[in-house]
């Protein structure tokens, strides 16, 4: 007979925050924003975002804590924190580079644009998902498109919107985050 092997087990996508605490302020606004909903599970997004704008990134214990205060199941904030790019599953640097990789900003010279960053920064270009510098400065990835295609190519640095991006401007950009 054969012999039935153990599942691996699926890495967690979410990075642990053991120390995750919600302070009463917090805790109280976000109760306030609870009540403009019909229903609780209506606030998610809008919990999720102020967790991240406080901590800078969505944890699995913050996820377990708005579920709980949503009457929700865990795997219900998963789904959105892993669908929507815009949830970091981990911390990021003070400086964000988000360069888009969609046909017009690839055509036009993305590729470039990030090789370029990461070449600057020592990160490997050819890795998937956001990397960080060491020193927690910067974190430069890929995203899809960004609503700019007619001024390809494009990038966000954290929320500013930059468009028709040179090699130069983007060492500008660069230069630029102190
Ligand atoms: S393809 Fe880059 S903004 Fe649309």
């Amino acid at each position: 007979m054969t012999e039935i092997q153990p599942l691996e087990a699926v890495p967690n996508p979410l990075q642990s925050q053991p120390d995750f605490a919600v302070p009463t302020e917090l805790e109280s606004a976000l109760d306030q924003v609870i009540t403009h909903y019909p229903q609780k599970r209506s606030a998610s997004l809008m919990l999720l975002h102020a967790i991240q704008e406080r901590y800078g990134f969505v944890s699995e214990q913050a996820v377990h804590w708005v579920a709980g205060k949503l009457d929700l199941q865990p795997i219900h904030l998963l789904e959105l924190v892993t669908f929507y790019p815009m949830f970091h599953r981990r911390p990021v640097g003070k400086w964000h580079l988000k360069v888009c990789r969609t046909l017009s900003c690839a055509l036009a010279g993305s590729y470039g644009i990030h090789r370029h960053f990461c070449e600057t920064l020592g990160l490997d270009a050819h890795a998937h998902g956001p990397q960080t510098t060491k020193d927690g400065k910067f974190t430069v990835e890929f995203v899809e498109c960004l609503a700019a295609c007619g001024t390809a190519p494009v990038l966000m640095c954290n929320e500013t919107l930059h468009e028709q991006v040179t090699e130069e401007k983007a060492r500008q950009i660069l230069g630029g985050c102190a």
